[in-house]
């Protein structure tokens, strides 16, 4: 039997009984518990196979909730998230002392962040509790921006996925902290950068490559499929990746090539990014579960949220 349900009462029911739900977002879906409740916290990570030194982004339903969450907020931290709240930004902020380690894998900040989706938010206003949830996929593999993609992962192992139909966003949401009091952007999502400048200013960006990084999520290898992928800036050098290859295409918009593909996908008709974007997880979902020997795909625009899928894109393909 499915566990995908609309029934925001049994998820509230299984939360309060400190065991996980996932929950739709407006980014992607996440794998929800507790905050206080460490049975649930547990079992995020079990269930995951999250090593225990990724933090967990804590999500709450109003931006009231934060003064329980965090202290000594920058002033800069408060005019985003009265820019973009509810909404696809996390801020890693000084925690408050009731914060559990488990959430913050011992460190003294903590992430969080209101998110913007109807059946979530009428969740979170039914229980008493904030909900810790990573995006709800297996360690390294592709995030769900559907309830069917979270039962692909987790069908056997959780009680429910609250349907909350297809991610709006598509991509995780963008995640900024404050480490000497300056703004700095530790992951690219869901808010491009450009819109971020243009509330605080110029940001700077954390180094992706360093051995501990602030965000794991910028580790080099993330956001895999299964089948070897190459990115490519030209699609001219399809012909000679391809040769006798099972392989297929991902492209930003239509295209037409004499290739011999066994299938080939565009995200927008007309390279809308925002249109892209929010199909992009889909379509790698969609062409890993064909079980190919490779998955082409299109570099995007270095710009606003073709910028952000390229950084996914990068990490898919190491
Ligand atoms: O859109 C999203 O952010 C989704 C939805 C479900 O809200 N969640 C999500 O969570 O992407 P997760 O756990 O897959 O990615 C959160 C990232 C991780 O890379 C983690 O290392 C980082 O946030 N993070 C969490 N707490 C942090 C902290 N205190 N300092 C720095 N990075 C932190
Ligand atoms: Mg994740």
């Amino acid at each position: 039997m499915s566990i995908i349900s609309g029934d925001i009462e049994k998820a509230a029911a299984i939360l309060c009984a400190e065991d996980v739900v996932a929950i739709p977002t407006e980014t992607v879906y996440g794998l929800a518990g507790n905050i206080f409740s460490e049975k649930a916290i547990n079992r995020i990570f079990q269930v995951k196979q999250r090593p225990l030194f990724n933090p967990l982004i804590v999500h709450l339903h109003s931006q009231e909730q934060l003064k329980d969450i965090a202290i000594n907020i920058p002033k800069r931290a408060l005019l985003l998230a009265e820019k973009f709240w509810p909404g696809s930004l996390t801020l890693v902020l000084d925690k408050h002392e009731s914060i559990p380690d488990l959430i913050t894998a011992g460190k003294n900040t903590v992430a969080c962040r209101v998110p913007n989706h109807p059946v979530t938010r009428e969740l979170m206003r039914s229980i008493p509790f904030p909900l810790a949830a990573p995006s709800a996929n297996p360690f390294n593999r592709i995030s769900p921006t559907t309830a069917e993609h979270v039962e692909g992962y987790f069908g056997n192992e959780i009680q429910m996925v609250l349907d909350g139909g297809p991610c709006e966003k598509g991509l995780e949401s963008t995640i900024v902290g404050f480490p000497e009091g300056e703004p700095v952007l530790y992951r690219l999502g869901a808010i491009p950068r450009e819109d971020l400048e243009k509330v605080i200013g110029k940001l700077a960006v954390q180094n992706t490559t360093t051995a501990s990084p602030q965000a794991p999520g910028m580790l080099k290898k993330h956001y895999s499929p299964t089948t070897p992928s190459v990115l490519v800036d030209d699609l001219k050098e399809i012909n000679s990746l391809v040769k006798d290859k099972k392989a297929a295409l991902l492209t930003l918009s239509p295209t037409s090539l004499n290739v011999s593909l066994v299938k080939s996908i565009y995200l927008s008709e007309n390279a809308d990014l925002l249109e892209a974007a929010s199909k992009l997880y889909s379509a790698l979902h969609e062409l890993d579960s064909l079980k190919l020997d490779m998955i082409i795909i299109q570099r995007m625009p270095e710009h606003g949220l073709g910028r952000s899928m390229n950084d996914r894109l990068r990490r898919a393909v190491k």
